[in-house]
């Protein structure tokens, strides 16, 4: 029983592993750039892998290196419009979508990230969790009325929950586009957070023991009593997912 059990655990964690991905292009004016037009080439632009040291520099932007800012251009982007971004191919892990702007491309490593979306999976006690974003290939949302004029980073992001149940088993997806702000209004963002800094590896977000209860319910493929074997069940007074990192600022 148990050995049935793991071996389809893992057929499972094997399928949702193969599927990695990158944020290469940039939604603005309704138009898909082309790839890296806008978005800073990453260090994953070849193996589509994901970052897994929450405290490592590749959590800015995962840059590939110092001139993934100059080979991208800026896209002019007026305040209160969609953008979003087009990942390279279906993204086929569950987990929690954010975007946040920086106050300055220049400002690296300072705390001056403002988050200004997200999309978290739901949770109905009895039910579980459901992943809404789930097998979706892009993430579109708003840049805030009121955000000042002038050129910012815009950074997307899925935190990927599929192994989050350990330390260090959050997977970070990251893209970042250079845009320049026009049209926009006298918002002073806040609060501001830095990449790295933003997270811990702690947070409830991110290390996520009740994902794989979770997801036993959404797949009906596995036994719940299985996980109870093994993973600490999900408690009755689990308050949903907390996201991680600043509130939203919305303009
Ligand atoms: C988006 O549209 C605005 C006009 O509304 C234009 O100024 C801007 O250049 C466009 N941005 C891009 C990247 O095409």
């Amino acid at each position: 029983m148990m050995k049935g059990f793991l071996t389809t655990l893992l057929l499972v964690v094997a399928r949702l592993a193969s599927a990695h991905y990158t944020f290469p292009s940039f939604i603005v004016n309704g138009t898909v750039s082309s790839d890296w037009q806008y978005v800073r080439t990453t260090a994953n632009h070849w193996t589509t892998g994901p970052v897994t040291d929450i405290n490592s520099d590749a959590m800015h932007c995962y840059e590939l290196d110092s001139t993934s800012a100059s080979q991208a251009g800026i896209a002019i982007v007026a305040a209160g419009s969609t953008v979003g971004f087009k990942a390279s191919n279906i993204m086929g892990h569950q987990g929690y979508f954010a975007a946040y702007e920086s106050c300055k491309p220049s400002c690296q490593f300072k705390q001056c990230w403002f988050k200004i979306w997200e999309w978290a999976p739901t949770f109905t006690p009895g039910v579980g969790l459901h992943f809404d974003s789930e097998g979706i290939q892009q993430f579109t949302f708003t840049i805030p009325k009121n955000t000042p004029n002038g050129q910012y980073l815009l950074r997307g992001e899925q935190i990927a929950l599929h192994v989050a149940y350990d330390v260090g088993g959050a997977r970070f997806y990251i893209g970042c586009a250079q845009i320049n702000v026009v049209g926009g209004g006298n918002g002073i963002p806040s609060p501001t957070v830095s990449f790295p800094g933003a997270y811990s590896a702690t947070d409830p977000g991110i290390l996520f023991s009740e994902y794989l209860v979770g997801y036993s319910f959404e797949m009906g493929l596995l036994d719940l009593h299985s996980f109870e074997d093994i993973y600490p069940p999900m408690s009755p007074d689990f308050p949903g997912y907390k996201a991680p990192g600043p509130a939203i600022w919305s303009g």
